[in-house]
């Protein structure tokens, strides 16, 4: 799996004014706080990790113009340092936007110094995202543009996979969907390879499952199963940038989840695309931690620190690798 940086087809709409202003914001935090999480990888300290990102992250953004609200964070989950949900950063002046956060997605391979960690940020307008209350998580179905119309999650997964095959035009044993590798998905998984799907199952990260699907030439045609909603929210403003297919019901892990989203009205049944999760224009950017097949981890050479990073904005998306002097106490080695 690797991304293809030439520019998606169906992004090439006119740059939009949320995106001019907010990109580079969205490029600035999650590489900060990917800098920040790398001085923790391998340390075994996953809190560490998240703590450092965090305010890296939260430095940036308070020093914005304008005002971000955070609609989503991932650190109730996890019960990690976090950016808070209803925080809100920046000076005030200027456009208030919507912000959906991970600091350290997978912070357990941060944690084990495994390949696979990213910071991610999707920013929208002021509120355009959706808030899924105490739901943590959702099943999700994510697609490229090819295949956003094949998707239906109220139909079994074997069709689903089906349906997807037909729309790109191949067979179903050609088929490759990305599943995490959670107990949860052992059924999943069991009956998409009897009918000669390659499963692919990482210990964790289905943002960058979501990209992969999305992305043209990543060898993944789809992401399922269930995951966070933090992760779902900013799948989904990618979805919208670049014209793939979604679809999520939430999906409680646990008792306690299941009482507080009814308790707070949500529905359990209803089923909602990226239209509904993000209503307008986004941005969605990620920073390589630890290295991986979609972004590299930051490297430290002669004086310099290099990141990767993605950036997916209206018109476009594109990967950047970004140079810069290295603190001094950061630049012995290499
Ligand atoms: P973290 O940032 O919490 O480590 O997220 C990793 C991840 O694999 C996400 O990609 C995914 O959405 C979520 O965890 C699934 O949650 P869980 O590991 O609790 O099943």
């Amino acid at each position: 799996m690797s991304l293809v940086e030439d520019p998606v087809g169906a992004a090439r709409s006119a740059p939009d004014a949320l995106a001019a202003s907010l990109e580079s914001l969205a490029l600035t935090s999650v590489r900060a706080a990917a800098l920040a999480a790398a001085e923790h990888a391998g340390s075994g300290d996953g809190k560490a990790a998240d703590g450092a990102a965090t305010e890296a992250m939260r430095i940036i953004l308070g020093e914005t113009k304008g005002l971000g609200t955070v609609i989503i964070g991932e650190g109730e989950k996890d019960n990690a340092p976090m950016l808070y949900n209803r925080e809100e950063l920046g000076d005030g002046d200027g456009p208030r936007f919507d912000i959906a956060v991970d600091p350290v997605e997978c912070t357990d391979l941060c944690a084990a110094g495994l390949p696979g960690s990213l910071t991610t940020i999707a920013f929208a307008g002021d509120g355009c995202l959706w808030s899924p209350g105490p739901g943590l998580y959702q099943d999700k179905l994510v697609v490229g543009r090819a295949a956003r119309e094949a998707i239906d999650l109220r139909e079994e997964p074997e069709q689903n996979v089906k349906s997807v095959a037909a729309a790109l035009g191949k067979p179903v044993n050609e088929m490759r969907v990305l599943i995490l590798d959670k107990p949860r998905h052992v059924e999943l998984a069991a009956r998409l390879r009897e009918i000669g799907v390659s499963v692919i199952m990482p210990s964790a990260g289905d943002v960058a499952g979501a990209m992969f699907a999305l992305l043209p030439g990543t060898g993944v045609d789809m992401l399922m199963g269930v995951g966070g909603t933090p992760e779902g929210i900013m799948a989904a403003c990618a979805v919208k940038v670049l014209g793939g297919g979604m679809q999520t019901r939430l999906a409680p892990q646990s008792d306690e989840e299941r009482d507080a989203v009814v308790g707070a009205g949500i529905s359990l049944d209803e089923i909602l695309d990226a239209e509904d999760l993000v209503r307008g224009p986004a941005i969605f950017a990620a920073c390589g931690i630890t290295g991986g097949t979609m972004l590299g981890a930051p490297r430290y050479t002669a004086g310099w620190v290099s990141t990767q990073s993605l950036i997916v904005r209206p018109g476009s998306y594109r990967r950047i690798v970004e140079s810069t002097p290295a603190p001094e106490s950061d630049s012995a080695g290499g």
